[in-house]
């Protein structure tokens, strides 16, 4: 358990590109960091609800909307998934949020803020984002002291990049100066295309010290435990895709608590 003083460290997994594996990452690193005894809240803030199904959370009667709308404590939409992983979950509402709170004052914080109390329960507090980059994940990113960037070695996969990288820029010097990008990863790899390495080097060169070593690589595990409800641990533990997530989790934290 966190000691009194210490406080969550909030990391959000973005890109405005679909599809690149956000929600599996943040569903598998939550419960990797967990699998090594810390406290892990996560919060899915996309209207799609990917990462609640993924964890067999379905149809919850309370949601991170009711909390944005400030109709809910946040504390009681957090759902226990094991021991030490908990997650605030989403629901279709969530997809008229951004319009029901545009008129709002500081609607870029109500996320952080509505944080605030939960911060001296848990160790990390991981944000699965959207495939956008409109206000809930302007939240996220206000929120957050740490990004990720997941991103497939496909054709296309730089393009927008800037336009994210811009938007991280303009956050961190608007709405919260101690944003840090904590680093890109590659998702679905598989070593054997040739396009897939040439991407990869691509990034390389792109992003150098800031891509991580550990390649998450295409495994049909990883796309089949969703459906059970499943994290890729308790799914198929001797799988790749658990191998590849435990190595980037233990990567992801020996750079978090330095
Ligand atoms: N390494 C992998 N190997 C095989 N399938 C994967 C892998 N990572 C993710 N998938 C599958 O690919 C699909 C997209 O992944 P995921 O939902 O995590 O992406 P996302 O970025 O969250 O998508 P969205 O932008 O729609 O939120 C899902 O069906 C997922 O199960
Ligand atoms: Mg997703």
């Amino acid at each position: 358990m966190p000691d009194s003083k210490q406080k969550a460290i909030v990391v959000c997994f973005s890109n405005h590109k679909g599809g690149v594996g956000k929600t599996c990452s943040t569903c598998n690193i939550g419960a990797g960091m967990a699998r090594q005894g810390k406290k892990v809240l996560l919060v899915d803030l996309d209207p799609q609800a990917n990462l609640s199904l993924s964890l067999g959370v379905r149809d919850p009667s309370r949601s991170i909307y009711d909390v944005l709308m400030g109709e809910m404590e946040i504390s009681s939409t957090i759902i226990c998934v094991n021991e030490n992983l908990d997650i605030i979950p989403s629901s279709l509402d969530l997809a008229g949020a951004e319009i029901e709170l545009a008129a709002e004052a500081g609607r870029e914080m109500i996320l952080r803020e509505a944080l605030e109390p939960l911060l001296k329960k848990y160790d990390y507090i991981l944000i699965d984002c959207a495939p956008t980059l409109g206000l809930l994940t302007t939240n996220a990113l206000t929120a957050a002291e740490e990004v990720y960037i997941p991103l497939q070695a496909q054709y296309l996969s730089l393009q927008g990049i800037t336009k994210l990288t811009g938007v991280l820029d303009k956050i961190k010097s608007r709405l919260n100066k101690t944003l840090n990008l904590g680093g890109v990863f590659l998702t679905q790899y598989d070593g054997r295309k040739v396009l897939n390495r040439d991407i990869a080097d691509a990034i390389q060169e792109h992003f150098d010290s800031l891509v991580f070593k550990t390649k998450i690589r295409d495994n049909i595990s990883l796309a089949e435990a969703p459906s059970m409800g499943q994290d890729i641990f308790r799914y198929n533990s001797k799988s790749n895709g658990a191998k590849d997530y435990e190595a980037l989790c233990s990567e992801i934290l020996t750079k978090l608590e330095k």
